[in-house]
């Protein structure tokens, strides 16, 4: 059936051969980095005496010159530290602020000057160095004290805080990566500068100390505060955005594999509950999976992971000591959804891997995250494959990954994967780094690598990387830059009546071009109704048009036997056919016809494929006279499908077993309800009403996020404040999310404008769900207008008391304005920025005038499209007699 070919343009059919250690350059990072490590090796200089034990040592920089750059000079090199910080979970008498001491071997930070200063994020846009004047060769042990603020930003050294009945509780915790160790102690604070680290903590007594290494722990009366010292065994040679260090008062549960000793710790209750446990049964075999595929041992005898109220990502690899937001690593078998335990098991292996790629073998700088990112996007799908094999797993790159970062990758403002190593140099642009361009098509880009070169091949040439430099054959490598060092990616064009197969670049650029792997298939069926399908599993990154024969070929296939052509193809052919017609190269009414099968899909990949498309439909249509047809004919497609899940559930008592099936069943629930359908909006209204009237929730996890959608949504207050009460009493974090986004259903506009209000006061919401809050507001066609009147008329107080990096102005302005389609909308969006010039829209000042661009896109859109989509949407829903 599938077929590999290489085609460049138009047609040239190349084949290659290809060797084990092909991918040995490709996965350039670690080459640099031996480079790198070999270097620093032959740059330590015999120590200049006065210390025998392992002493803290750099050498020379031959000048006491300020340095003006961004970048570390290359000729001062560490080689290890010894670090001892002593956070106070209590806020200090005098200042009346957290803080935190420490003592350390210095260099390259803010954070100079002891006592406490807060002027640490106002120094951005200066170079973050300390200076030290040295003089001669030698190596020089350079020690210093500092204080620093345990603020609650997130960033560096910090504090999260909760509650636990009823007492609050303070955790001290680390995020270093980027570029913020430096906050935490003065370092050589760049990826390739490894060195290993002696870390001890200073605590109280009764709390818990962790960080990368082992721990050892015992008391001890500094100044007369009876505290607890705990030594950390020294660390392997490694980056300082991998540090972590953490105090608090969780607990854990654990277990042993093969010697690695894996804990799980969380908030005691958390802890209590069980909620770690899925957690520990996944990670060993996911990293037995993980030292199967590299062939390589775990490099540390211990994997901590822990769970913590305020993280800002989803997690962190730090090495030894990966940090999760609690939704990322907690599981609860009477609260957590099918998609939460996906997320759970993708995460863990996304991070395990990186203990090997990223972690052992390290970037040398940022303009190579993409490499690191992109690996670990692709792998956790295997890793979640191993610990769940029963869920397909694999295949949901292709919506989770491929299909998401098409929608980025096909705009103006793209960017390649790759980066120059000079183009890369502040802070603030290693962090736009880490982005869907770095994560999801660094993925896409590798699995198409993996699946041309075979999955053995990919993984000798990453084996080999470790020990082996070996160049890349120049086919492959010119292959990979077409794809590494070009932003964008190709539609491919199948003429099937000529042959021809060509390619352009999707929307931008039309000058570019690609070696483009493809693996089609055709249909054997009666002459004349036979189609041509190229991409087969969307492993290759590009998307694929046809002559319209060839188009209505495929349709017709869908219509009479869509199991022919495999599900993963049918989600690809939705959503190319969607965005051909965004980008006009196919009619609107094309893309349309894809839908009209799904009558008959019962697959979950082709389902959410057409959601995705169709949400765009609902956002520009659902305050216009096409709404009404729309519903119609989308409540008719969804139909069978709700009926089939009543069935395959006995009316709703059992859940089905296929972890897709699960996903799909949510998916006909949701717009069966959402279309209206009367018999869905019931049964969401009475299960709701049961769970108030016994307070006994028998929800099943899965159905809960819109289930509570729609009882709130068709119900008035009391619902409301049930849910709001439950919000506030929900003891994990996915069902606190699920029930914060269901308050925002309410179709009642005074109990939008209440919920609006509460976003602002740090009680009712928490400060980093204070934006997501506002954008699912906005989502309700009734709570659009509200959400921005409210966002309007508060700029400037928001943007004074949200400043902070928690509070996402560029999510919240795009959230807010995505309906935007009509001229009187451009105008006031254009008066708003106009009248907020002064106070300005910081990180949301780019969405600001993408939204701009945006809205004129939709208004030429609506105009093109609108009078189609509605005869479409009449004709399909026309009574038949
Ligand atoms: C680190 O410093 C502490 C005291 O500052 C000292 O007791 C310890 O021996 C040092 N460890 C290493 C490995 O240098
Ligand atoms: C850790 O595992 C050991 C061996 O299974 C067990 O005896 C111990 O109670 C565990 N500790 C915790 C805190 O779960
Ligand atoms: C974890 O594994 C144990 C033993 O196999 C099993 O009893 C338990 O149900 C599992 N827990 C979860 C949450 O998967
Ligand atoms: C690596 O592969 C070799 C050969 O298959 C095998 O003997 C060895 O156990 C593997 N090592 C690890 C750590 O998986
Ligand atoms: C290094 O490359 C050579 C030549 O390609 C190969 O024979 C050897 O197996 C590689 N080393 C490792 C550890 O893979
Ligand atoms: C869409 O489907 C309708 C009805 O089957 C058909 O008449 C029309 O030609 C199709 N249009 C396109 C562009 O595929
Ligand atoms: C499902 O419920 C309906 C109405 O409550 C009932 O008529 C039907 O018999 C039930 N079917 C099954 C399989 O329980
Ligand atoms: C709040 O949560 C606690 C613990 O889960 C539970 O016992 C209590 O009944 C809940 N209160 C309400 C009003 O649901
Ligand atoms: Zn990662």
């Amino acid at each position: 059936m599938g077929k590999g070919f290489y085609i460049s343009k138009p047609v040239g059919i190349v084949s290659i051969i290809l060797c084990a250690g092909a991918l040995a350059t490709i996965i350039a990072l670690s080459v640099v980095y031996s480079e790198e490590k070999a270097k620093n090796n032959n740059q330590v200089s015999p120590t200049d005496g006065g210390t025998t034990s392992k002493p803290p040592v750099t050498t020379l920089a031959p000048s006491n010159e300020p340095w003006d750059k961004y970048r570390l000079p290359k000729n001062l090199v560490p080689d290890h530290y010894n670090l001892t910080l002593w956070p106070r979970l209590t806020p200090d008498l005098t200042t009346g602020l957290y803080i935190f001491t420490g003592k350390v071997v210095f260099f390259h930070t803010r954070l100079l000057h002891s006592p406490v200063s807060r002027s640490r994020s106002a120094c951005l846009c200066q170079q973050e160095f300390g200076s030290i004047p040295l003089r001669g060769k030698g190596m020089y042990h350079l020690y210093t004290k500092f204080t620093g603020e345990l603020a609650d930003d997130l960033g560096g050294f910090y504090r999260s805080e909760y509650m636990e009945d009823g007492v609050k509780k303070v955790v001290a915790t680390t995020q270093m990566q980027p570029t913020d160790a430096r906050k935490a102690f003065p370092c050589f604070d760049e990826p390739a500068m490894k060195a290993i680290f002696y870390i001890t903590l200073i605590h109280d007594r009764g709390t818990v100390a962790l960080s990368n290494g082992e721990e050892k722990g015992y008391p001890v009366t500094i100044d007369n505060q009876h505290v607890q010292k705990t030594v950390f065994e020294p660390t392997e040679k490694m980056s300082t955005y991998l540090l972590a260090f953490i105090v608090s008062d969780f607990d854990f549960i654990n277990n042993t594999i093969d010697g690695v000793w894996i804990r799980i710790f969380a908030r005691k209750p958390a802890i209590a509950a069980g909620q770690g446990e899925y957690a520990l049964n996944k990670t060993g075999p996911i990293l037995k999976f993980f030292e199967k595929y590299y062939n390589s041992s775990y490099p540390l005898p211990k994997s901590d992971q822990i769970a913590l109220p305020d993280f800002n990502a989803g997690a962190m690899e730090n090495w030894g000591l990966i940090t999760y937001r609690e939704t990322a690593l907690l599981y609860d078998k009477e609260f957590s959804s099918n998609s939460n335990k996906q997320r759970i098991a993708t995460i863990i292996a996304h991070e395990l891997a990186h203990m090997w790629f990223g972690n052992l073998v390290t970037l040398r700088w940022w303009n190579d995250l993409w490499l690191n990112e992109g690996f670990a996007s692709y792998v956790e799908y295997l890793g979640a494959h191993e610990a769940e094999p029963d869920w397909n797993v694999k295949d949901l790159i292709v919506l989770g990954d491929v299909h998401r970062v098409f929608a980025v990758d096909a705009l103006a403002s793209s960017h390649p994967l790759s980066s120059k190593e000079e183009d890369i140099q502040k802070p603030a642009q290693i962090s736009e780094l880490f982005d869907a361009i770095s994560y999801s098509k660094g993925a896409s880009v590798l699995r198409m690598l993996s699946d041309f070169l075979t999955e053995e091949v990919f993984t000798m040439g990453l084996r080999a990387v470790d020990a082996n430099g070996t160049e890349l054959p120049d086919t492959v490598h010119n292959i990979m830059n077409t794809w590494v060092l070009q932003m964008g990616f190709p539609v491919v064009t199948i003429d099937t009546k000529t042959g021809v197969v060509s390619q352009k670049h999707f929307l931008l650029d039309p000058d570019s071009e690609w070696i483009v792997p493809i693996k089609w298939m055709k249909t054997g069926a009666a002459l004349g109704t036979e189609w041509v399908l190229a991409n087969l599993n969307v492993v290759g990154y590009y998307r694929v048009n046809y002559d319209e024969e060839n188009w209505g070929r495929l349709l017709n296939g869908l219509s009479t036997n869509h199991q022919l052509i495999p599900v993963i193809n049918r989600a690809q052919l939705v959503d190319d056919a969607f965005n051909l017609a965004r980008a006009k190269i196919i009619s609107t009414v094309l893309a349309l016809n894809t839908t009209k099968y799904l009558d008959k899909e019962r697959e979950y990949m082709p389902w959410e494929s057409a959601l995705n498309n169709l949400d765009f439909f609902y956002l520009m249509f659902d305050r216009s006279e096409v709404y009404g047809p729309m519903q119609d004919y989308l409540r008719k497609q969804v139909t069978p499908l709700f009926n089939y899940y009543k069935t395959l559930t006995e009316n709703w008592s059992k859940v089905p077993d296929g972890h897709m099936d699960q996903y799909n069943q949510v998916n006909a629930i949701s717009l069966a309800c959402r279309t209206g359908l009367e018999e869905c909006q019931n049964l969401a209204k009475t299960w709701f009403k049961q769970w108030m009237d016994t307070n006994n929730n028998q929800i099943h996890p899965n159905l809960r996020s819109t289930v509570y959608c729609n009882a709130i949504a068709a119900s008035g207050a009391n619902e409301w404040e049930f849910a709001w009460s439950q919000f506030k009493n929900a003891t994990i974090a996915t069902e606190a999310d699920k029930l914060r986004s269901a308050l925002a259903c309410t179709k009642q506009p005074w109990l939008l404008n209440r919920y609006l209000e509460y976003t602002l006061d740090p009680k009712m919401i928490r400060k980093q769900d204070a934006t997501s809050t506002i954008v699912y507001i906005a989502n309700n066609v009734i709570g659009q207008s509200l959400a921005w009147d409210f966002v309007r008329a508060r700029w400037s107080y928001i943007f004074t008391q949200y400043g902070g990096g928690s509070f996402s102005f560029s999510n919240l302005i795009n959230g807010v304005t995505k309906r935007f389609s009509t001229e009187f909308e451009l105008q006031q969006l254009k008066q708003f920025k106009e009248d907020n010039a002064e106070v300005g829209f910081g990180s949301g000042t780019l969405a600001v005038d993408q939204s701009i661009e945006r809205t004129t896109a939709n208004i030429k859109w609506i105009a093109e499209n609108k009078q189609n989509v509605l005869n479409w949407f009449r004709d399909e829903t026309k009574p038949v007699f």
